[in-house]
């Protein structure tokens, strides 16, 4: 199984913020956006991802994540020269995704809750055929793809963006793809905003029958942060519950140390470089009790 996280895209809608640098760089509470979708896939047990920036922020992600091997995972840059729609990251990963199935994160997405991580190794434990996409309850979902499910619960409609949407429940930015994924992408044409749109690729496999859509759950909290009020709320969430857990969200070194990917001395020597932050003392106590 292979990981792509997408980390491209002109994060219009934070501008200024984002006129110099990444809105995947941008601090969610006390790390960079990126860590946060970076865990789901490592927390699922994906160690081969590739990461899929503008040219112009490549070296600056090569800066903060390195070749991945500080926490356990390989790492390979691909780079996106127009946000030309989501569906584009497996035309730019063909070679990356050789004969491997898939798993996307958009790396805007942040997701934490009990059980998400089973889940989503549930998914892609299997052999994969087909499509699964994840289902979250929204108040707002003409923001997003909305899927539209039957009794069964199977999916009977997807839509992106829709006016006057037929359900509430929002397709997240996490997707797992059989191998077939790379040739869909190439069968589609840009939608009217100019973008191969995810929910085109998805509603190939709908119409096979081989979309599966997950709920994620009540217990599971899904947060976009593509705009500045989001941004903030995702933060404060972050904060809150690492304030009153006293356990870090997405701290990768830890996460790499838990899976067996790293050993205890490349624990102490990430604390090392880490200086005083409370993210190096959270590593630090790890490290020390060795467990
Ligand atoms: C994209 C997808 C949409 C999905 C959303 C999740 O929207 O097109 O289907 O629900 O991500 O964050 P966009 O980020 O382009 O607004």
């Amino acid at each position: 199984m292979k990981g792509i996280i997408l980390a491209g895209g002109s994060g219009s809608r934070l501008g200024p913020l984002t006129r110099s640098t990444s809105k995947q760089l941008l601090p969610v509470f006390d790390k960079p956006m990126i860590y946060y979708p970076l865990s789901v896939l490592m927390l699922a047990g994906i160690r081969d991802i590739a990461i899929i920036t503008t040219p112009r922020d490549r070296d600056a992600f090569i800066a903060l994540l390195g070749d991945g091997s500080k926490f356990g995972v390989t790492l390979d840059y691909v780079t996106q020269d127009q946000p030309r729609g989501i569906s584009e990251a497996f035309l730019l990963c063909a070679n990356f995704i050789g004969d491997q199935p898939v798993t996307l994160i958009l790396g805007d997405n942040l997701f934490y809750g009990h059980g998400l991580s089973g889940l989503v190794r549930e998914s892609i434990a299997a052999p994969i055929t087909g499509a699964t996409v994840f289902s979250c309850s929204v108040s707002d979902p003409s923001r997003y793809g909305v899927a539209t499910i039957d009794a069964e619960g199977r999916a009977i409609k997807i839509e992106e963006k829709p006016a006057n949407p037929t359900s509430n429940l929002a397709i997240t930015g996490l997707y797992i793809y059989d191998n077939t994924v790379v040739e869909r992408a190439r069968s589609l044409t840009p939608s009217a905003r100019g973008e191969l749109e995810i929910t085109d690729l998805n509603r190939t496999y709908l119409e096979q029958g081989t979309l599966k859509v997950t709920p994620l759950g009540r217990g599971v909290a899904w947060m976009d942060t593509g705009t500045p009020d989001a941004l903030l709320e995702s933060s404060e969430f972050v904060r809150s519950l690492q304030r009153r857990q006293g356990l870090h969200i997405a701290c990768l070194e830890e996460i790499a140390f838990r899976q067996g990917w790293i050993s205890q001395d490349a624990l102490a020597a990430a604390v090392a470089g880490l200086g005083a932050s409370d993210y190096g003392r959270y590593l630090a106590e790890i490290s020390n009790a060795g467990r």
